[in-house]
C-alpha cells in the first residue's frame, strides 16, 4: 500500500497534472454520481494558451500547498516540490485559446466581422481583461473567482459591464461593449451607482477588498452589468453605460461563478427566452445577488430589429464544419454503431401502421413513403426487419456508411450560430447497472430501436470562434465551455459515445446515472474507432437561409423511430433480482422504477425535428 502511494507520489512529481486521470483507475470515479462527475472540471489542457502574467498580477496569488489540505503528514520525507516556489498556478491564470488558429472565413455579409448591428446599437465582443479583485476560496472547487475590467475597448465603444469567472478553469470569457451608432440615445450614463456588496467584512482569502456596484439607469434605460472596484469610491459615471429598454430583454441566472454562503452569490447570466426566434443576447457579464435575493436586476441585450446579417452563409457554414466537426469516439466493446438513415431504410427497416400490424411496408431510401406531419400519436412506428439474422445485422449499424445530419440555427438574437450534429443509430443496446459491488445487465431494459443522438456546436458570429459544445444525454445534456473540451486534429472537439446507450460525454470514464451506490452505467472510453462527423455530413435544415438546403422527407416523419416496449419491466427486474443478494433487491427495484422513461427505453424515440431543441435551446443539466 505504502509502495503504491509512494509510486503515485513520484508520478505526481513528474506529471503535476496527472492527478485524477492518469494516476487513478476508472473505478475510483464510481463513487461520484452523475451530476458531480459532470461538474468536475478537467485538468488544464490548453498548453498552447499563453499565461496571463501581464494582465493578472501573478505574484499576488498565493497558492495553497496542494498537499497541505490532507492534514496528515506524508509518511515519508520528500521535499515538496511545490513548496519552494509555492507556484502551482490557478487554472484562470492561463488564457484559453483554441489549439489552432482560426481559418480565414469565406466572404459573406456580417459573419465574423467583429461588430454586430442590433438596429442602431452596435456591439462587439471583448476578451482581454485586467484583474480588479480576486477571492481565493469559495465557488466551484473552492478556488474562488476573479473580477476583471474589460480592456482594449475599440474606439467609439463603451463598457456595459465587467467580467467575472471562477478560478477553476482557464480564462475564456468575453463581454459585449456597445456603440450608439446612430447617435439616437441607445446608450446613456447611469445617474448613480449603489454599492451591492463589498468584501470588507468577509473573512476569506482575497487580494485586497472588492466592491461591486450596480448602475442606477436613467428613465427608459436598463443596467446590463455591474462594475467592480478595489476601493470604496464610487466609480465615474461614464465608466459603464446603461442601455435603452428597447435594446434589452429579461435575463436569468446561468452558471454559479462564486459565492460566500447566502451573503453573496455571483452568476453568469443568460436571456430568459432562448431559441431560434428569440432575440435576447447574453452580455457575458455577471450578476451579484445578496442575501439569497431572487429577482434579477440586470437585463440582457436584444437584437431589436431582428437583424440576421451576422449569421453565416452556406460557404461559411461549410468552413465552420470543416473547422469544428466533432470526433465521436466509441467504446472498445461497442457493437451497435451508427448508420445513415438511408442505410437503415435500404437494409430492411419497416413501417408499421396501427391496426395493420401484420402488414408492415418497406421504407423508400429517402423516407418518401413515411407519413409526414401529425403528432407523436402512435398511429405509425418503425421497426427492424422481421428475420432474426437480418434484425441482428441491422442492429449493428454500418459505421462506414454513417452520416452526420446537421441543423444550423441562429441563437441569442443571431449573435451565435448553433450547429446541431445529429447521429442515427439503428439500435440502442441493453443497459448495465451498478448495484453496489455488482454489475448487472438489465436484460431488455434500456434497449430500443432507432436511437437519435446529438452534440451541438455553439459558435460566436462576431469572429467564428467555437465557444461551447453541448453533449446530449438521455433527452437532456450539458453545455461545456470550449476551455473544458478535448480537441484533436486542430480545433475538432472530441465527444465520447457511451457503450450501448450512445449518450455523449466530454471525457472518457464511467458516469453513473443514479447515486453513488446504484445507477445505470454510462461507460465511455477512447477506443480505436471514431466517427469524424465532418467527413460525411449533410445539412438538413438551416431555416434562416430559406431553401438553400433541402430537407430529406424522413425529417418530417413525426412518429416514433422504434416500436413501443415489447417486454414487461417487471419480468426483466425479476430476472436481475435473482442474481442479487436479497437486501439489494428492493433497493434495485425501487431504483429501476424511478428511472425516466427515456432511460428505460419504454418508448421508441422521436426524430430530431420533433425534439424541443429543434426550435428552442438545449436543456442544460449543469445549472
Ligand atoms: C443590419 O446589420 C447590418 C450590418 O451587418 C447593417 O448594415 C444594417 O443596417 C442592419 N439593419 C438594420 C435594419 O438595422
Ligand atoms: C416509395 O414508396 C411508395 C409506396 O411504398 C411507392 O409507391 C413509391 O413509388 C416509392 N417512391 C420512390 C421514390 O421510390
Amino acid at each position: 500500500m505504502k509502495v503504491k502511494a509512494f509510486l503515485c507520489f513520484v508520478f505526481l512529481l513528474l506529471v503535476p497534472l496527472c492527478g485524477t486521470s492518469a494516476g487513478s483507475s476508472m473505478e475510483n470515479l464510481e463513487a461520484k454520481n452523475h451530476w458531480n462527475r459532470l461538474n468536475e472540471r478537467p485538468p488544464l489542457r490548453s498548453t498552447q494558451g499563453s499565461t496571463m502574467e501581464n494582465l493578472i498580477d501573478v505574484s499576488s496569488f498565493s497558492i495553497p500547498n496542494p498537499f497541505k489540505k490532507k492534514d496528515k503528514p506524508l509518511p515519508f520525507a520528500i521535499p515538496n516540490p511545490f513548496k519552494k516556489k509555492d507556484m502551482k498556478p490557478l487554472p484562470i491564470e492561463t488564457l484559453f485559446k483554441l489549439p489552432s488558429l482560426l481559418p480565414s472565413w469565406p466572404q459573406g455579409e456580417g459573419f465574423a466581422s467583429g461588430i454586430i448591428d442590433l438596429g442602431g446599437l452596435q456591439v462587439c465582443q471583448l476578451s482581454t481583461f485586467s484583474k480588479v479583485w480576486a477571492t481565493r476560496e469559495g465557488g466551484p472547487d473552492n478556488l474562488g473567482a476573479t473580477f476583471f475590467e474589460p480592456s482594449s475597448v475599440p474606439d467609439g465603444f463603451s463598457l456595459l459591464g465587467f467580467y467575472s469567472q471562477s478560478n477553476n478553469r482557464p480564462l475564456s470569457g468575453w463581454v459585449l461593449a456597445g456603440k450608439d451608432a446612430k447617435k439616437e440615445g441607445a446608450l446613456k450614463e447611469p445617474i448613480d451607482y449603489t454599492l451591492v456588496w463589498s468584501s470588507q467584512s468577509l473573512k476569506i482569502k482575497q487580494d485586497g477588498v472588492g466592491y461591486i456596484w450596480l448602475p442606477t439607469p436613467p428613465d427608459g434605460y436598463k443596467a446590463v452589468g455591474h462594475i467592480v472596484t478595489s476601493s470604496p469610491e464610487k466609480p465615474a459615471l461614464n465608466k459603464i453605460l446603461c442601455v435603452r429598454s428597447d435594446f434589452t430583454d429579461s435575463s436569468e441566472n446561468d452558471a454559479w461563478i462564486w459565492g460566500a454562503g447566502n451573503d453573496i452569490n455571483v452568476y453568469s447570466t443568460i436571456p430568459s427566452v432562448r431559441g431560434i426566434q428569440a432575440m435576447g443576447i447574453p452580455t457575458g457579464t455577471f450578476i451579484a445577488q445578496t442575501n439569497g435575493a431572487a429577482g434579477s436586476t440586470l437585463a440582457c441585450l436584444k437584437n431589436a430589429k431582428a437583424n440576421k446579417t451576422a449569421l453565416p452563409n452556406s460557404n461559411q457554414v461549410k468552413a465552420l464544419i470543416q473547422a469544428y466537426s466533432p470526433r465521436i469516439y466509441f467504446h472498445p466493446d461497442e457493437n451497435y454503431f451508427p448508420s445513415s438513415v438511408t442505410w437503415f431504410f435500404k437494409n430492411g427497416a419497416l413501417l408499421y401502421t396501427k391496426g395493420q400490424e401484420s402488414n408492415p411496408v418497406a421504407i423508400n431510401s429517402t423516407g418518401s413513403n413515411l407519413p409526414s406531419g401529425g403528432g407523436n400519436d402512435g398511429a405509425y412506428w418503425i421497426d427492424l426487419p422481421i428475420d432474426d439474422a437480418e434484425k441482428e445485422r441491422v442492429k449493428k449499424g454500418d459505421l462506414q456508411d454513417a452520416n452526420a445530419y446537421l441543423q444550423v440555427k441562429p441563437m441569442f438574437g443571431a449573435t451565435f450560430t448553433d450547429i446541431a450534429v445529429w447521429i442515427f443509430y439503428p439500435f440502442n443496446g441493453p443497459a448495465k447497472a451498478k448495484v453496489e459491488f455488482f454489475d448487472v445487465y438489465l436484460g431488455k431494459v434500456g434497449e430500443h430501436v432507432g436511437d437519435w443522438e446529438h452534440v451541438t456546436l455553439r459558435i460566436s458570429n462576431f469572429n467564428g470562434e467555437l465557444k461551447g459544445v453541448y453533449f446530449s444525454q438521455h433527452n437532456k445534456g450539458v453545455w461545456m465551455d470550449a476551455s473544458e473540451l478535448e480537441f484533436e486534429n486542430g480545433n475538432k472537439p472530441v465527444a465520447y459515445s457511451s457503450l450501448h446507450g450512445h449518450a455523449s460525454y466530454p471525457k472518457p470514464g464511467l458516469v453513473l446515472l443514479g447515486n453513488g451506490n446504484i445507477g445505470i452505467r454510462g461507460d465511455t472510453a477512447k477506443g480505436k474507432i471514431f466517427l469524424d462527423t465532418g467527413e460525411k455530413f449533410s445539412v438538413v435544415n438551416a431555416d434562416y437561409m430559406g431553401s438553400v438546403y433541402e430537407e430529406p422527407p424522413w425529417l418530417n416523419y413525426a412518429r416514433k423511430w422504434g416500436p413501443k416496449l415489447s417486454y414487461k419491466i417487471e419480468d426483466e427486474i425479476k430476472s436481475v433480482d435473482k442474481v442479487l443478494p436479497g437486501k439489494l433487491q428492493t433497493k434495485f427495484d425501487n431504483f429501476v422504477w424511478s428511472l425516466p422513461k427515456e432511460v428505460l427505453g419504454e418508448d421508441g424515440p422521436i426524430g430530431p425535428k420533433v425534439k424541443a431543441s429543434w426550435l428552442g435551446d438545449e436543456i442544460n443539466l449543469q445549472n
